[in-house]
């Protein structure tokens, strides 16, 4: 059964309520699996390629280029230090490369060392990206690897899941972080605390049916960044609509 088609069963089941775990959503009852979505793709070769094909599609596309509007020179690279750590910029759960791409070429000569993270799978996957990038593999609900980077980058990845999930992923990055220099952008919708667009309804309901997953409002992302023991520092919102960034430090 589709998944759309079974959320008044399993909500019926579920008491109306969000799902608290990515393994216990729609996407598990409708095709009855015990695996959260994107290992449940893994064992279902053609939909993982359709859905890497896409992420590269949509969100490569210029008309959503956070790069456009986002001032990553000076927020971010001007502050690089090699003292601190030779990583720059790090593409956490970044699938084929594409941001991570785009900051290279974008600053071709900015000082440091970009990286790409995904799970291993992924990795191996082979991404076709600018020859200056690292390729590492990285399960997000385990440590990070790379300490004290300039920036780590969560593009499109929060969305995916709900809250206590989100806080872990979130915590693994936090305890790699160096206070007060390390920086946390995550790229994702910021709604409004009412009133929200039909786009961002639709995206937000997609994201709950997929992933168990949610699109937050400023109000939900404040308690998501202080549950990690982070700290907002501003909320960078898009000139037209589509994804802000929220810009997120370590203080202690
Ligand atoms: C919605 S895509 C976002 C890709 C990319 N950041 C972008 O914005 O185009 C989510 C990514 O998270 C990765 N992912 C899922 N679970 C992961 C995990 N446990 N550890 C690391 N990456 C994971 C997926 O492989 C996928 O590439």
């Amino acid at each position: 059964m589709p998944a759309l088609a079974a959320m008044p069963a399993y909500f019926k089941q579920n008491g109306y309520k969000s799902p608290s775990h990515s393994t216990k959503g729609p996407i598990q009852y409708a095709f009855n699996t015990p695996l959260e979505t994107y290992h449940y793709w893994q064992t279902r070769p053609e939909v993982i390629e359709t859905f890497r094909t896409f992420m590269q599609g949509h969100f490569g596309s210029k008309h959503i280029n956070w790069l456009e509007w986002f001032p990553l020179q000076s927020v971010i690279i001007s502050g690089f230090s090699e003292k601190q750590s030779p990583y720059l910029f790090v593409d956490v759960g970044g699938a084929r490369g594409n941001q991570a791409h785009n900051v290279r070429s974008k600053f071709p000569r900015a000082p440091g060392i970009v990286v790409l993270q995904d799970l291993p799978s992924v990795i191996e996957d082979g991404a076709n990206i600018h020859r200056d990038i690292e390729k590492v593999k990285q399960n997000f609900f385990e440590e990070n690897s790379i300490k004290g980077a300039r920036a780590y980058f969560l593009s499109h990845i929060l969305h995916n899941w709900p809250t206590d999930e989100s806080v872990q992923i979130l915590k693994n990055i936090h305890d790699v972080m160096t206070p007060g220099y390390s920086r946390i952008l995550i790229c994702d919708l910021i709604l409004p605390d009412q009133g929200v667009t039909l786009r961002e309804a639709a995206l937000d309901l997609g994201m709950l049916t997929l992933h168990s997953g949610m699109q937050r409002s400023k109000k939900q992302w404040r308690n998501l960044i202080e549950r990690a023991e982070l700290r907002i520092e501003k909320f960078w919102m898009p000139p037209k609509d589509g994804d802000g960034i929220v810009q997120v430090i370590r203080d202690d």
